[in-house]
Formats: C-alpha cells, structure tokens, sequence
C-alpha cells in the first residue's frame, strides 16, 4: 500500500500577512561623518542611503523579529497558537545556539510550533519562502510565521568606512498560509556558489577560526568585503535569477506590478533596472532609510510596499535578491490579500 503521507495533493500557498519592525535610533551619513573619514554626499552619491536605524543595547535579533512577527500574525488575523513552523532567518542571530526563532517562539507565545533559523545572508527571506513552501504546499504544516532579522550593527567594523556606512538593523515577517481561492507562488530561481564564499564574510567564530584573542585583535570577527567584485556579481546574478523566473511562468516585465529588489544599493537597483526593463516606478525602494538590512531587507521592503497601498489582489509581484555564498534567487508570486 502507498505510504498516505506521500499522498498529499500540493496546495497553492500564498503570503497572508506581513509585518515589519525597526529600531528607533537612526543614524544619518552626517552621523557617520563623525565615525570615519566619509561625507553624506559620497554615500548618497555611491550607495543612495541617507540613514539606517541601529539597534540598542537591549534590542536583539529576536526582539526586533518578534515585534515584526506580532504585527504580521494581527495582519493576517492569526493567533500565536496557531502557528506550526517559525523559520527566522539571519546571518546575527542572538546566539550561535539555540537559534533565535526558538527567542522568538518564546516571545510570541507561539507555543504549538516548530522552529528552527535558515542562513542564506541577504536572500535569507526568498530562501525561507521557498522552504515555507514545502512544508505548507505539501500540507505538512498549515501555517508558517517566516521572519528576515538582522542587528547587523553587531558585526560591523565601525571603523571600516567602506562597509559601515551600507548596513542597517530591523526585521520583517510573513505568516505563509495556503489559500483554495489564491494562484500562489508563480515561479522561482535560487542558485549560490560556493567557489565565491571569500569575497564576502564573516571570517572568525565559527568552527573555522574558533574566537581567541588574536582573531579579536585582527577584527576577524566583523564582515569583510570585496565591494567592487560583489556589485558586479550582485548585478549579473540577480539579473539572470529574474529573467528565469519570469520565462519559468510566461511573464515579462510588463506583467509585473512590482519589483522588491534586495535593498543594498541604489547604484545595483538601477543597473538590474536597466537590464530587465519595465517602468523605474515599479522598483521599490526603501534603502535610502534603512540601508542594507540583509535578510530583513525583502520583507521589510514588501510590508511597506503592501502597508502603502502599493499592492492590490492580482498583483505580480517580483523578489529578487543577493548574498554572502554567494546565495541569490528571485521569486514571483501574485498577490492575493485585499
Ligand atoms: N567615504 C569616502 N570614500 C570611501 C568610502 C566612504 N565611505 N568608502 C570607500 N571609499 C573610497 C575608497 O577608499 C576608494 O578610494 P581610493 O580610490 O583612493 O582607493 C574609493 O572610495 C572608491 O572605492 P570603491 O570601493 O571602488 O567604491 P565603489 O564605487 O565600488 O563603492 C561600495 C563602494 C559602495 C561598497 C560599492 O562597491 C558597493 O555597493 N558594493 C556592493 C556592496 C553590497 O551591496 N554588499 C552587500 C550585498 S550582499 C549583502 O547584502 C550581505
């Protein structure tokens, strides 16, 4: 006899609410003109940003996760309890264990569900959705509390005036449901490569290079970055994850109502702008607020987009998005909330 767990009919699945958080500090480049040796106008010229908001001493990845969460679960009109799955994905979690979603299970109340972190740097997000997918397309699991959360301003070398000045702290979730009347999730590309993992990372406390004194001397303990090779690479590969996932459903740009590109740089944004095509207004934009927020970035951006009115039902909604691995995708859904 056929095993009844491996019988299950896929179900379409769709985001059912969503939810943001950021801290209530900012830090604007005239700020940072204090730090290092940069002014407001080389960071707007080169990146867009203006400010970015930076965690206090007693806001965690956990806390601001669960914020965004509290506000995505009202959104869609779900309890706490209903909750199966809590996915968290970040590159800072509180701890290296337990993971943070296990903080943000405690904190919310969400008694009844599983939860375990995801780590793919800035398309932690796309990754967790495409996961989230499984688990409620297969009907394992009826509801996912999905959540992109980064204290970035905890791994950032404040003395680095080439990286400080991009990051932000904030997170954003999605309660990931299925729904009989809604089309879902239309297509999506995820690729990484592994072979470029230097150019982008954070060197020391992990199994790797364990911390001691020395790796903390050195500052191994912050992100390291090859800015120049990652904006080229972050062009090209969100570039062609975007053009796969279009052909993978028979859409153009003129099919889509909106592009949530990863909020890293403007300079990035336009040039995937000129390479895909479709209207400028299309591309949402939030970084020059909160710079780049990693794995909150996406979301983060959507919960806007959607909060602003820029989303109606029906929408098709373009995500595209790049990372530390390198791990990169893009995703295409049609809206469905009102
Ligand atoms: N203020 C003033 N000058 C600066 C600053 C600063 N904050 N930072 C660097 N410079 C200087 C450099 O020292 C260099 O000087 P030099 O020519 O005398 O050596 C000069 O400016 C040019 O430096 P570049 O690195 O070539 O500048 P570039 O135009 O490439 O811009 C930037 C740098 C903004 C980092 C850009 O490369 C970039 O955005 N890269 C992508 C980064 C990114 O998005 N990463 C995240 C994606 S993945 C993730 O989100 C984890």
């Amino acid at each position: 006899m056929k095993n009844p767990r491996y019988q299950q009919t896929l179900r379409p699945v769709c985001i059912t609410g969503t939810g943001s958080f950021v801290p209530d500090r900012i830090m604007t480049n005239q700020d940072l003109e204090k730090i290092v040796d940069t002014t407001d106008q080389w960071i707007l010229d080169r990146t867009g940003i203006r400010e970015r908001r930076i965690a206090g001493e007693q806001e965690f990845t956990s806390t601001m996760g669960a914020e965004a969460a509290r506000r995505a679960l009202a959104d869609a009109g779900v309890s706490p309890e209903e909750v199966d799955l809590i996915i968290v994905a970040t590159i800072t979690p509180d701890m290296v264990f337990p993971n943070t979603a296990c903080y943000v299970q405690e904190a919310i109340g969400a008694t009844h569900a599983f939860c375990f972190d995801l780590e793919a740097a800035c398309s932690g997000f796309l990754y967790g959705l495409e996961v989230a997918e499984q688990f409620v397309s297969s009907g394992r699991v009826d509801t996912v509390l999905l959540i992109g959360a980064e204290k970035i301003s905890s791994i950032t070398d404040w003395s680095d005036r080439s990286l400080c000045i991009l990051f932000g702290d904030g997170a954003g979730a999605a309660v990931i449901q299925s729904r009989e009347d809604a089309t879902g999730i239309l297509a999506s590309s995820l690729k990484s490569d592994g072979g470029l993992a230097s150019l982008l990372q954070l060197p020391a406390g992990g199994s790797r290079l364990p911390a001691s004194m020395e790796t903390v001397a050195q500052k191994l303990h912050y992100m390291k970055m090859d800015g120049r090779e990652v904006f080229k690479h972050a062009v090209t590969c969100m570039t062609t994850a975007a053009k796969d996932a279009l052909s993978q459903c028979g859409l153009t740009m003129e099919d889509i109502a909106l592009v949530i590109p990863h909020q890293a740089n403007m300079r990035i944004i336009k040039a995937i702008g000129d390479r895909l095509g479709g209207d400028r207004e299309k591309y949402f934009v939030n970084l020059d607020r909160y710079g780049n927020t990693s794995a909150a970035s996406v979301i983060v951006a959507l919960d806007e987009a959607a909060r602003s009115g820029r989303l109606h039902p029906g929408d098709k909604v373009l995500m595209i998005a790049f990372g530390g691995g390198f791990v990169w995708g893009a995703t295409i859904l049609e809206w469905s909330k009102a």
